[in-house]
């Protein structure tokens, strides 16, 4: 049309170069700067692959010791941002809470608003990394009115927002190495994936010089989404409402019926029209954790492997090439240790914030960046005169 191209949905626009996360949909492929994610996922951490996303290598030993005690000495919040906690009823969706938080991180720390400074950028992304799991932690603590709990830094990333999640005073919590491992491969698959909604959110944000917790508050309003983040939430209610595995053929029925907006939660995906790796690897971990708690006959996991099997020789979701994605594995392995449901988006958020820091960064420091500036195909009414109120 014109002088630009109407893509709505931007299907057939590339908004920026990048480095960092690379995905072939048709073969399902999804690398981190060069990467495989099923390499990553299996041998590395989580802080290894957040210095990978944001510092473009893997650390040696000594970068990864470094790394991991500046991110250390970041976890805890400011005193005074529990207040912005208090401020909201006890039962706040935590993705509301995060948001504001986030967003208050500004407040905290005004001098990390010079962006064109290396050095402040650098504190802000080591802040952002750090206090991440402490502020979703705190709004599961907060929803359940338990005080809320400090970090622990001898912990690892994962096991030290278990341990705020479910420690109390009167008892400690001492991480399952199982659980531990499979929420460090939740975090480590969900850290990044190139430009989806948020990221173009905090990049869209972030390219007229914003503050960068405020980019960060950006794209977690923008992952809430049902269609986003918030699928692995709509799961687990989905499976909830199916209840048992007698209901499933009517499920299936709905989500095929035009007429009906409703869609099978947790199926299909913009990008990866072939198994998503992601998903490949966390049906794996989701296997494993329901043997390890031995919930393998729980109803709900019934139907969600039921709901699975039956949708993957479905003809209507095979010539759709809609097959089982990531958040449907990671709502499962979350429900299964223990993790409420209103908690999952904000732990998609806690790890993708290692991947908006990264795609932010690059942003800033891209020679041809500007300022996101989408054109639009006007479709409203032509010139016409002001009439006076009476007249109309
Ligand atoms: N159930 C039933 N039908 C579906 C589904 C579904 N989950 N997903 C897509 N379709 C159908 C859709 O109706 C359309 O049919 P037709 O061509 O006859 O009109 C066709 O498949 C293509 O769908 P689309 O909406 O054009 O595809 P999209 O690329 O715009 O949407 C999606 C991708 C992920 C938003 C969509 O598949 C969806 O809504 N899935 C359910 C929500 C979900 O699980 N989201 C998480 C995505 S992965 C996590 C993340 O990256 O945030």
């Amino acid at each position: 049309h014109g002088y630009f191209t109407y893509d709505p949905g931007f299907l057939s626009t590339a908004s920026c170069s990048s480095s960092i996360t690379f995905i072939d949909g048709d073969k399902g492929l999804l690398y981190y700067r060069g990467y495989p994610i099923e390499q990553l996922a299996e041998h590395a951490s989580f802080l290894e692959v957040a210095h990978l996303l944001i510092k473009g290598e893997l650390p040696n030993a000594q970068e990864y010791s470094d790394f991991s005690d500046t991110v250390h000495s970041h976890t805890m919040l400011h005193d005074q941002i529990s207040t912005v906690f208090r401020g909201f009823r006890r039962d706040a969706h935590p993705m509301a809470v995060m948001v504001s938080v986030v967003g208050a991180m500004s407040a905290f720390y005004p001098e990390n608003a010079d962006v064109t400074d290396a050095r402040q950028r650098e504190i802000a992304a080591f802040r952002l990394l750090a206090k991440i799991p402490t502020v979703a932690a705190w709004c599961y603590k907060y929803n359940r009115g338990e005080p809320f709990t400090y970090p622990q830094n001898r912990l690892n990333y994962s096991e030290n927002f278990m341990h705020m999640m479910f420690a109390t005073p009167c008892e400690p919590y001492t991480p399952n190495p199982i659980l531990a491992r499979a929420l460090e491969r939740i975090l480590i698959l969900h850290a990044d994936h190139e430009q989806n909604a948020s990221t173009s959110t905090v990049r869209l944000t972030g390219s007229s010089g914003a503050n960068p917790f405020a980019c960060i508050a950006a794209g977690i309003a923008s992952l809430w989404g049902p269609a986003h983040g918030g699928a692995n939430e709509a799961v687990l209610k989905m499976l909830e409402e199916i209840g048992d595995v007698s209901n499933i053929g009517k499920c299936i029925e709905r989500a095929k019926d035009k007429s009906n907006p409703f869609r099978l939660m947790g199926f299909g995906h913009r990008v990866y029209k072939n198994m998503d790796p992601r998903a490949s690897m966390m049906r794996r971990t989701c296997h494993e954790v329901l043997n390890e708690l031995g919930l393998t006959d729980d109803p709900l996991f019934k139907v969600a492997l039921e709901l699975e099997r039956i949708a993957l020789e479905d003809e209507y979701f095979i010539s759709k090439k809609l097959y089982p994605n990531v958040d449907f594995y990671s709502g499962i392995v979350l429900r299964a240790m223990g993790i409420p449901t209103n908690m999952f988006t904000a732990i998609f958020a806690l790890a993708r914030t290692a991947g908006w820091v990264a795609q932010w960064n690059e942003m800033i420091t891209d020679p041809d960046a500007k300022i996101g500036r989408p054109r639009q195909l006007y479709k409203g009414q032509q010139r016409r005169g002001y009439l006076a109120i009476d007249e109309r």
